[in-house]
């Protein structure tokens, strides 16, 4: 069996979770899924980013402690997770114990093999972005990304020894030991390389919410740096835990663009450091806006996903979220256009040819199966090879391509097979069209499951499959699944269209 270890960001508990969040962790559950069906060992890892200065501000703000307000929004990020049928093995917050104590196994490694050195800081900081700024970068003295004048920083800091490890880390970029994908994003990388990058600090003196270092209690850890090592420490790095063993390397890091620089770069030359393996792939896929603007608070477009979810359900949240872009560029959300897209690609395609093909069955058959025939086998096991390619690449889109694919195939041949005329006139033909527009749902079903679980869930009972999760997926892709005779019910309305204004 293969093993499969997927993480998204751990998400900073400054702030409620927002539909960008959702986004990444959507896309890392459908991969889980997938692979999941595809019968690997998965472990799914997503998290809250608890510690520094960003999270301590907003806590002042609000009046909290930094822990209370870190518990209540990374409570609110997991009932989120849990509303959006998210599949993660675990969740990990970095005020745990286990991950303070694994983050000073690391660093007591770094300092032992001599990788850190103590140096002076002098420079700015941006809180909004966690991270050293330099003058050039701002625009009227203010940070671009946040709107804000960074903090004027002098202090004491211990430095990671970022530059003695990067030919090692660009050896790898080289002969694919590490991918970074997109390949667009594999160049943004190699450009930051020739670039050149100075060697960066890993303590705070004047931060005091955070993990201390072990070698200076003085001092903290740099948000960023314990952040990164939340991916081995959710493992038992610190214990030397089973799963460490058993999942690391990580198979994938799914993240943004805006945090590809310290994955694709800082990550990977601090685990080469510790002598640890490197992550095989770090996706990072576009950003998006909404309506055409970037989310934020002051424009008030922000989309709530629990509103969103109340409103539309959470598989079709799932879905429009998926299928507003392309995956791994940059997009645009426009909101206005759900309820259209709601009805055209889940109401009238997958919700409207299972209820029809399933009362035809009612109809004609008294609900049961009533032939087998292989019609559609060749054309579905082409679908199922494209398909497993996609996910395989993490090209959702062109997965989501795929599905919609199948099932326009099928309303093309009712619309040309005419099943309420063969009632009529030929009934041997009728229960072979039957037959394999019911065989071909069961596979529409299955490879909606990653991208839609409740709705495969129910379309596959009403196929009369309950306990398909224990078969092998190699078995369960061949045609012919549905034994004749078995009982298929309509049920209710997979996606009830919605009304209103935005109809078609
Ligand atoms: N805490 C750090 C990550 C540490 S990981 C070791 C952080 N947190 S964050 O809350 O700012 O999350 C950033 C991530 O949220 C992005 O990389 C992306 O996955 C997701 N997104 C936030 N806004 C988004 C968009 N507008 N578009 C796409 N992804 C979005 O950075």
């Amino acid at each position: 069996m293969k093993k499969f270890y997927i993480t998204t960001p751990i998400y900073y508990a400054n702030d409620q979770p927002h539909i960008g969040h959702a986004y990444t962790t959507i896309v890392a559950d459908v991969l889980a899924r997938y692979h999941r069906l595809a019968g690997d060992e998965v472990f799914f890892l997503t998290g809250t980013d608890e510690h520094g200065s960003k999270v301590a501000e907003s806590a002042e703000a609000a009046g909290k402690s930094p822990q209370e307000f870190c518990d209540e929004i990374s409570a609110h990020y997991q009932t989120l997770w849990d509303r959006l049928d998210i599949s993660n093995d675990d969740f990990i917050r970095t005020t745990s114990n286990y991950h303070k104590k694994g983050v000073e196994r690391f660093l007591s490694k770094l300092h032992e093999v001599g990788a850190v050195y103590e140096g002076q800081y002098e420079g700015l900081y941006c809180t909004g972005c966690e991270n050293f700024i330099t003058e050039k970068e701002l625009e009227d003295g203010k940070c671009p990304d946040h709107n804000k004048e960074p903090q004027v920083v002098k202090e004491k800091n211990y430095f990671f020894k970022l530059k003695e490890y990067l030919p090692k880390v660009k050896e790898l970029l080289d002969s694919g030991g590490l991918k970074i994908l997109p390949e667009s994003r594999h160049n943004e990388v190699l450009g930051l390389l020739r670039q050149g990058l100075e060697d960066f600090s890993i303590s705070r003196e004047s931060v005091k919410w955070g993990i201390e270092i072990p070698f200076n209690k003085k001092q903290v850890t740099y948000v960023w740096v314990e952040a990164l090592q939340n991916y081995i420490t959710a493992l038992g790095y610190g214990d030397e835990g089973e799963n460490f063993k058993k999942f690391w390397p990580a198979d994938i890091h799914l993240m943004a663009k805006d945090i590809i620089k310290f994955h694709a770069l800082y990550w990977p030359a601090m685990l080469i450091a510790a002598g640890l393996a490197v992550p095989k792939v770090i996706f990072a896929h576009g950003f998006f806006t909404i309506n055409g603007h970037k989310m934020s608070k002051s424009l008030g477009n922000a989309i709530d996903p629990d509103a969103l979810i109340d409103e539309l359900g959470s598989d079709a949240v799932r879905y429009l979220l998926l299928s507003q872009f392309p995956f791994g560029a940059d997009g645009d959300i426009k909101a206005g256009s759900f309820a259209i897209q709601y009805n055209s690609d889940l109401a009238n395609s997958i919700g409207n040819l299972t209820s029809r093909v399933l009362a035809m069955t009612e109809k004609y058959y008294d609900g049961k199966v009533p032939e087998k025939d292989f019609e559609f086998s060749d054309e579905v096991a082409g679908i199922w090879r494209q398909y497993k390619k996609a996910m395989k690449e993490f090209q959702i889109d062109k997965a989501v391509e795929i599905i919609k694919k199948l099932n326009a195939f099928c309303d093309g041949y009712v619309e040309r097979q005419k099943p309420w005329e063969l009632a009529k006139k030929d009934p041997e033909q009728l229960a072979k069209v039957i037959y394999n527009l019911l065989e071909a749902i069961r596979h529409l079903g299955l490879m909606i499951y990653p991208i839609m679980p409740q709705t495969a869930e129910k379309i596959l009972a009403s196929l009369g499959q309950t306990d398909w999760q224990k078969t092998s997926l190699k078995e369960l892709q061949d045609w012919g699944g549905l034994e004749l005779g078995v009982s298929v019910s309509k049920g209710d309305s997979l996606f009830p269209r919605l009304g209103g204004k935005e109809k078609e």
